[in-house]
């Protein structure tokens, strides 16, 4: 070979064993970036990530690159951003208490672009402001005064729906359920009317939330994000007559959330408090739908947990009203659904960002990137749970689960607002449910997907048979 070309021989044989040892290469504690493979150009692992979730096996993508890199956080890129997704109690208890210190929340775009009201401000912006004001009106003491309410829904919602049929398709009664709670506790909107009028924009928001988030005429993103510009406008209207409403006692000031809103917070604008309201209705919505919609596999699965079930009904009189101390004393019953909240989490987990270059691990997180916690690591690793698979609501009696291994709602500083009334309105459900009917599932193998919350692929057909007597 000529001479003249051995250096550059040289130096492509350099950049080809370099881009090698960066493509193989399995970075050790100290040694640099958390080990992992970044996937395709832009793409990176995100058809992978969400295709396992689609198959039913979500927690596969997580337990794979476990096994495969680093146990405790392994690097990827996921809806455009490198990603370090932190695995174990470890790494749920770090960046759930490294909020704001470390790390801060961090929204994929298409959340920030269907939630945030203008080009101004960004859904974090916004949601920050509504950390501020919820706790008033979402701990347990705020919502005592609810829980006749949920009660009297949901009598209303198994009269019209369950009674008297011989067959139902539970998921699409659990989401509607949860949005006739929501929109009666937040609104006092009852009119099914009125109710109609949301349902389609909200569905529209919870698939543009989950498309890929391209802003052209027809498509899902574009539609997700006018439903949510005319809810917001429907929300405004709703405030500002509220406003007009309150001083004059044509409502009650204690009849829903929205008037809570309003009387202890003067200064926040009507858009602030829609944003809000919107936040709080869709988070809602799906999250404690999925959970119904499992609770009702799982008890027509396991027999023997239903009839325990059927015991804690037992104890109430005919139509005697739900109260805050019949709730107290369901503990078996929020254990079973604990269980569920275990199995099947309606959010597999939630991103951050960090803020500052840190060390984990050994490993170096550079200021930027995302960073994702996630439930599977810990509620389906035997490390924590023994037989993950198995159903077993004893693991949540006594002291329960280890701290940061169950954690279905997050944890720290943006641990779910909504937990509590989540807790509420899925114990009544589960009471309505069991004091009526005995359960069996059409289709005994139906498949539970992921997208992005679990739902059964065939909206879980289930036969009934009412009890004679309780
Ligand atoms: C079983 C039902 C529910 C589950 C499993 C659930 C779970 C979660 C999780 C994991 C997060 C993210 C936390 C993080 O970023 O680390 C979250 C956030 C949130 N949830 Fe829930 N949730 C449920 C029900 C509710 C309900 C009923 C409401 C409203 C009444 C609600 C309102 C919200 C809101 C507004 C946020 C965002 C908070 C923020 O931006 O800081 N959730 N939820």
């Amino acid at each position: 070979m000529d001479i003249f070309y051995m250096p550059l021989l040289c130096l492509l044989v350099t950049l080809l064993l370099s881009s090698l040892r960066f493509l193989f290469h399995k970075s050790k504690p100290g040694t640099g970036l958390p080990p992992g493979r970044t996937g395709w150009p832009v793409i990176g692992e995100s058809l992978e990530f969400f295709s396992m979730g689609r198959k039913g096996h979500p927690e596969k993508f997580i337990f794979d690159r476990m096994a495969k890199y680093s146990p405790a956080v392994f690097r990827t890129h996921l809806l455009g951003e490198r990603t370090a997704v932190f695995c174990g109690a470890t790494g749920n208890k770090f960046l759930f208490s490294n909020e704001n210190k470390l790390v801060q929340s961090w929204w994929p775009f298409s959340v920030d672009k269907i939630f945030s009201s203008s080009i101004r401000t960004s859904y974090k912006e916004e949601s920050i402001k509504m950390r501020k004001m919820l706790p008033n009106f979402l701990q347990p003491e705020a919502l005592h005064r609810y829980i006749g309410i949920m009660d009297h829904i949901a009598r209303h919602h198994f009269a019209d729906g369950w009674d008297n049929k011989k067959e139902v398709v539970v998921f699409p009664l659990a989401k509607n359920y949860t949005f006739r709670i929501a929109f009666r506790l937040f609104l006092s909107i009852e009119d099914p009317k009125q109710l109609d009028k949301f349902a389609k924009p909200f569905n529209l928001l919870a698939s543009g939330v989950i498309s890929i988030p391209i802003d052209l005429p027809g498509t899902p993103f574009n539609k997700g994000i006018k439903a949510s510009n005319f809810i917001r406008k429907e929300l405004v209207a709703i405030i500002k007559q509220r406003k007009l409403d309150l001083p004059n006692g044509k409502v009650s000031s204690s009849q829903d959330i929205l008037s809570q809103m309003l009387l202890t917070s003067d200064d926040t604008q009507e858009l602030d408090i829609a944003n809000m309201i919107l936040a709080l209705l869709t988070g809602s919505h799906d999250t404690a739908s999925s959970v119904c919609t499992s609770i009702v596999k799982y008890l027509a699965e396991l027999p023997h947990i239903y009839e325990q079930q059927v015991k804690i009904a037992r104890s109430k009189a005919a139509g005697e009203l739900l109260s805050w101390e019949d709730l107290q004393k369901m503990k078996y019953s929020w254990n079973v659904a604990c269980e569920v909240l275990r199995l099947a989490s309606p959010l597999q987990g939630a991103f951050r960002e960090a803020i500052a270059d840190f060390t984990y691990n050994g490993f170096s997180i550079p200021k930027g990137w995302k960073l994702y916690w996630n439930t599977n690591s810990t509620h389906k690793n035997p490390e924590f749970f023994a037989e993950p698979t198995r159903f077993d609501p004893s693991r949540f009696e006594g002291s329960g689960p280890a701290p940061y291994t169950f954690v279905p709602f997050g944890g720290g500083a943006r641990m779910c607002p909504g937990k509590e009334y989540a807790r509420l309105e899925i114990l009544v459900f589960m009471h309505h449910l069991v004091t009526r009917f005995k359960l069996e599932m059409v289709f005994p193998d139906e498949k539970i997907v992921m997208d992005p919350t679990p739902f059964p692929t065939k909206g879980l057909p289930i036969r009934l048979f009412p009890h004679t007597s309780i």
